[in-house]
């Protein structure tokens, strides 16, 4: 029996800012945000929205009547959480009107926790195979105004409904994992954005990935030429590459150009968002099916989850008969291409904009689908 995602979707708020004028309002080059960190649009969210209403946004997308009755088991991955106790996955659970008999929790681990949910989906689905799971990676990335992350910004949320017998990719039972801990990416709980070691980041990343790349030629007994792509977390378009660069050396130059082909397919929506976190990996995954030609049913592509302190995944998935009529490519295309260009000084407000930190009753107007409308006694009030 296979086990794997059924349907896959993502979102993302209606506003960007344009790297270039981000460039220069920092007096810097452009080129080293367009070229340098391989970014172009970087996503930007209103006080009103956040990791519910970008969750639940990004699940109504794939989740019919019929699958509410299917799902008992609903994750969410995130590190964007409001809440010390009480879940995201209980709010959107109960937003998206999913039958009561669920499970429904959040998990936590930098980047990585969308594959762990991910993981543990699988897992359920494998034990119940009748059942399904609804598994939402979602953030805000966040480091400040004026700030060396400020370029590597975004935000955003990916669904995926596990199924047995998925119509788009079965997960192969085939991880690798490797745990280090390391102070490269962190976030206290008395400071409101990341501490971050940008560059002592990046290199924890790229040893992470060719450490679990290495384990899994050896436990897999792989070959680069098994991958029909290599998909990667992506923090900045970048970052990945760079990682992928690092195996480059054991390959023939045919093969390197296949993956760094594919690899320009998985980064065409993140360019257009900057870093999701936890979802990353998975809209970088949308972006190889959407945009790439080149992949047939049975491919199998490798999967490279990273979440920084450290924690990293690699495991492969297979492409399904008949997947690209599960695709809602336009749809994708359409969701980025409508949204609105902030300047520079309506980014630097809509950033400081925050909700208020003193109790009260507060009411907002964002007639958005999913928005936070009220504020009271500490409970967010969601329009839906
Ligand atoms: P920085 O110091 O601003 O940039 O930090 P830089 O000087 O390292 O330059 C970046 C690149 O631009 C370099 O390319 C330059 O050569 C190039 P590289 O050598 O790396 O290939 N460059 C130019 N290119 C063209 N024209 C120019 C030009 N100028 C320079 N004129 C950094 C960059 C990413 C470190 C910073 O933005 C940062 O700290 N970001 C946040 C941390 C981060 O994203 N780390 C990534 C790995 S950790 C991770 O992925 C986990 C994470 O997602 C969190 C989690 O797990 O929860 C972050």
């Amino acid at each position: 029996m296979k086990i794997g995602i059924d349907k896959i979707s993502f979102h993302v708020p209606n506003d960007y800012l344009d790297m270039t004028d981000l460039a220069n309002a920092r007096n810097t080059d452009p080129n080293k945000f367009h070229i340098g960190l391989g970014q172009d649009k970087m996503a930007v969210i209103p006080k009103t929205q956040d990791i519910v209403t970008l969750g639940a946004a990004a699940a109504e997308k794939i989740v019919s009547d019929e699958d509410k009755e299917s799902i008992d088991l609903v994750i969410v991955g995130t590190e964007s959480s409001n809440d010390f106790s009480k879940s995201a996955a209980v709010i959107i659970h109960g937003l998206l009107g999913i039958q009561p008999f669920a499970r429904s929790y959040e998990v936590k681990h930098a980047c990585y926790a969308g594959t762990a949910a991910l993981q543990q989906a699988r897992d359920y689905v494998a034990a119940h195979p009748t059942r399904k799971a609804l598994v939402i990676a979602a953030d805000i990335a966040k480091y400040g105004l004026n700030t060396g992350g400020e370029p590597t910004q975004g935000c955003g949320a990916v669904a995926m409904l596990v199924s047995a017998e998925p119509s788009i990719l079965a997960i192969n039972d085939d991880s690798v994992f490797y745990s280090e801990d390391v102070y490269d990416f962190w976030r206290p709980s008395n400071h409101e954005y990341p501490l971050v070691d940008g560059h002592l980041s990046n290199e924890i990343y790229i040893n992470s990935f060719t450490r679990v790349w290495e384990q899994n030629l050896k436990v897999n007994q792989t070959t680069s030429q098994d991958y029909a792509a290599l998909t990667f977390h992506l923090p900045y378009t970048k970052m990945g590459r760079k990682a992928l660069r690092a195996i480059f050396p054991s390959m023939s130059e045919e093969e390197q150009t296949r993956l760094e082909t594919r690899y320009d397919e998985a980064v065409v929506y993140s360019r257009e968002v900057g870093n999701l976190y936890t979802g990353s990996l998975y809209l970088g995954l949308i972006s190889l099916l959407d945009n790439s030609d080149a992949l047939k049913p049975g491919d199998r592509i490798g999967m490279f989850s990273y979440g920084s302190g450290a924690v990293s995944e690699f495991f492969s998935l297979e492409l399904m008969p008949g997947y690209k009529e599960q695709l809602t490519v336009a749809a994708n295309q359409a969701l980025l291409t409508a949204r609105k260009q902030l300047t520079i000084e309506e980014y630097e407000e809509m950033f400081e904009d925050k909700l208020p930190l003193v109790d009260g009753d507060y009411d907002f107007n964002d007639d958005t689908t999913y928005a936070i409308n009220k504020l009271k006694d500490g409970i967010r009030y969601y329009n839906h």
